[in-house]
């Protein structure tokens, strides 16, 4: 299983340093050896001496090693800290900040080539979804347009936008539906995200198609992330 956390706006340098030691600590004790992500915002990601399951990946950098892209981290700034994970295409940076499918796929294709492991997002909105199921899968597979699924170092997270951060998860018939879709062409593990937290990970988990889960705002504090691990592992 893959347990990845998506920090998003959340945390300070300091508590992230503190978050990871913590889990560290957890991981390490309860000899886990499911792989555990965790995505801390650019301005707290640093070297961390961390066993090999454990992994430290940013939430999006500019498909440039440096340059003129103000506001933007590039890939010398991620590689001075041995970062090689990235989380491309997230519904937030999709809609809030309107970046268009031509630049996640450069993104991609940046990352990929420079051997990056992946954790690329999709996920319909709610205007989408009540279009009924059809609709849904046709959007999903557009934000795979340019895209090469069968990249070796990539992860798959279906994440409905109406399920994220609301405190209600997509219902597990949903997730099976959309997840078992995917699977006909995605071979590589695929996670879901949205609303997932420790009362309903075993739910989540048990789903056939389902490798793992990106987890937001249940899982900002570290021992919240620690319970759904947990709760996840035992199954
Ligand atoms: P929530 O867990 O807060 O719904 O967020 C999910 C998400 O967007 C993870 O990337």
């Amino acid at each position: 299983m893959i347990f990845a956390t998506n920090f998003k706006t959340n945390n300070t340098r300091n508590s992230t340093r503190l978050y990871i030691e913590s889990l560290k600590e957890f991981i390490m004790e309860n000899e886990i050896k499911d792989d555990i992500l965790v995505f801390p915002t650019s301005t707290a990601i640093d070297s961390f001496s961390l066993p090999e399951n454990i992994r430290v990946g940013v939430q999006n950098a500019y498909p440039v090693e440096k340059g003129s892209f103000t506001g933007e981290i590039g890939l010398e700034q991620i590689a001075e800290f041995g970062i090689k994970t990235i989380l491309i295409g997230h519904s937030e940076r999709r809609t809030l900040l309107k970046e268009p499918q031509e630049l996640i796929v450069n993104k991609f294709n940046y990352f990929k080539q420079k051997g990056f492991e992946i954790v690329y997002c999709v996920g319909e909105s709610k205007e989408i979804r009540d279009e009924g199921f059809e609709s849904a899968m046709e959007y999903i597979w557009s934000e795979f347009d340019g895209i090469d699924i069968s990249y070796e170092k990539l992860t798959v997270a279906y994440e409905p936008i109406w399920a994220i951060g609301t405190g209600v998860s997509a219902k597990t018939k949903d997730i099976d539906e959309v997840l078992s879709s995917l699977r006909v062409k995605i071979k590589c593990p695929i996670l879901y995200g949205g609303s997932v937290k420790s009362s309903n990970i075993k739910e989540i988990i048990s789903i056939k198609d389902c490798d793992g889960v990106l987890v937001g705002s249940a899982s900002w504090e570290v021992e919240s992330f620690c319970k759904i691990i947990k709760n996840g592992i035992k199954g």
